[in-house]
């Protein structure tokens, strides 16, 4: 390699995207009441147009990115009352550089989206005004940034007790908790809310509960999650769903509408929805999950409608040149699968088409260790040859593996989650072929500001 370009670090022009992070005039209605919300909803309608002829990309420009290396979207508990803080701010601009481009975490679009310890959100003006300075530190550095927008679906809790503070979402093991408790916890699920909580009702153990207003979680199915037993012994638990009515789905897209929104007023460049990994677009997605028998249940078309009436409204209000989407046809997270994930994949991905989206990123099937060496099972050329715009490969990719894939014309970019996440700097180190940090798994997840978040070291280029 030595002389030669290294083909992750060489540029890509990415759509015709407007780069000029222009703050739009457009105020914030998520955190409104219904009546309120509803009306600057009517308002927004008329104002549409006004918008669509305002954030018109610029044909004549692009984004040019300045390397292949896309920061994958990486959920990591740290913003507690769903709010991105000042730790936030330091982990995404250690990680930006000039023209790399960057995905946020998970980020909720409403109150009845969340379902994990101290996850972001972009539904409220509090959140914008949070947002505001991660993505100012992010932009200073020249980076490129766009927002994971979601909703957890089913995978999410209501009154259910756990013994943990931290962690995913609800361990539950019920030889552990005291009749009295469990009383306590039917009595709190009967009376007592709040949006992202953790009740403690002892020294050790605390009620999660993640929806409002006494809910249940929302899906496209009343079915429930299959509790989980975890490595440690504990089990997995998320509450029984709700089923959507169908005259209630066109408010959840106006939730992605408005969050697609909010990430613009906040700053971004851009949004990533995600359509993945089990939550509630995949679980409408799927047919694993979805026993619908209406206009979004059966056949594929009716199973991809919400998808892509999230991306539609979604285009609409903020442009196409704007929105990427984020697909994993072949996972079977959170009990979410399909009997043709090829067929899924690539109706997903014609539709894109029509639509005009900027990127699809797209996650291997689940990689497997062969002698401790990761195989990604390259299962994903047909995606790309299909896709019209930039294409994002994600799923056990190092140094060597994503030069080939790009060198290849396999994929356009590669997104790094785990060396990412333990490198700040992993762009100059893929540069130097220099060693890379491990990462540590016990703490993807825990609270701490800085532990395993923001003290992963920078290479000492006095030793390079
Ligand atoms: C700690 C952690 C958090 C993650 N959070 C998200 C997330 O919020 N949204 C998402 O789409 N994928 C998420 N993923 C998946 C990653 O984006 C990525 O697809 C996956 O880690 C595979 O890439 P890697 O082998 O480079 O880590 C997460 C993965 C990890 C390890």
């Amino acid at each position: 390699m030595e002389g030669k370009p290294i083909p992750l670090l060489t540029p890509h022009t990415m759509g015709r995207f407007h780069l000029s992070h222009r703050v739009s005039t457009c105020k914030v209605f998520g955190e409104l009441p219904q009546s309120l919300h509803n009306l600057c909803l009517g308002i927004s309608s008329c104002l549409e147009v006004y918008f669509c002829i305002c954030n018109q990309p610029d044909e004549t420009s692009v984004v040019l990115l300045d390397a292949r290396v896309v920061h994958a979207p990486l959920t990591r508990s740290r913003c507690y009352n769903n709010l991105p803080g000042e730790h936030i701010v330091l982990y995404y601009s250690q990680r930006a550089s000039k023209g790399g481009l960057l995905i946020t975490e998970s980020t909720g679009v409403s109150e009845t989206a969340q379902g994990y310890p101290s996850t972001p959100g972009i539904w409220t003006k509090e959140q914008v005004e949070a947002w505001k300075p991660v993505v100012e530190a992010v932009h200073r550095k020249g980076g490129i940034f766009f927002c994971q927008i979601w909703h957890v679906g089913r995978a999410s809790t209501y009154g259910i007790i756990t013994d943990s503070q931290s962690c995913h979402p609800s361990r539950l093991d019920i030889h552990k908790y005291l009749p009295c408790q469990l009383i306590l916890c039917i009595f709190y699920n009967s009376f007592n809310r709040s949006p992202e909580a953790l009740t403690a009702i002892s020294d050790k153990h605390y009620i999660t509960d993640y929806q409002p207003s006494g809910q249940a979680p929302i899906s496209c199915t009343d079915k429930q999650i299959t509790p989980e037993v975890q490595e440690d012994g504990t089990v997995e638990v998320f509450s029984a769903p709700r089923r959507l009515r169908e005259d209630e789905i066109p408010c959840i897209i106006d939730d992605f509408r408005l969050a697609a929104r909010n990430c613009i007023e906040a700053g971004f460049d851009g949004v990533e929805i995600h359509c993945a990994f089990g939550y509630l677009i995949e679980q409408f997605m799927k047919d694993s999950v979805n026993d619908r028998t209406d206009k979004y249940g059966g056949s594929m078309e009716n199973r991809c409608r919400f998808a892509l009436e999230v991306i539609q409204a979604t285009i609409n209000e903020i442009g196409a040149e704007r929105v990427g989407v984020r697909l994993s046809p072949y996972s079977n997270y959170l009990d979410c699968w399909d009997s043709d994930p090829d067929a899924l994949g690539l109706y997903m991905i014609h539709a894109m088409n029509r639509l005009g989206v900027l990127y699809c990123s797209t996650v291997e099937p689940e990689v497997i260790k062969v002698d401790g060496k990761v195989q990604i099972p390259y299962k994903l050329l047909h995606f790309r040859k299909a896709f019209a715009g930039t294409f994002i490969v994600a799923g056990g990719y190092n140094r060597e593996e994503g030069n080939k894939v790009v060198s290849e014309g396999y994929t356009d970019l590669v997104a790094y989650g785990k060396w990412f996440l333990a490198n700040p700097d992993l762009l100059k180190r893929f540069e130097l072929n220099a060693p890379l940090n491990k990462y540590d798994r016990s703490t993807f997840y825990t609270p701490d500001p800085v532990v395993g978040y923001t003290d992963y070291p920078f290479l000492d280029l006095s030793s390079v």
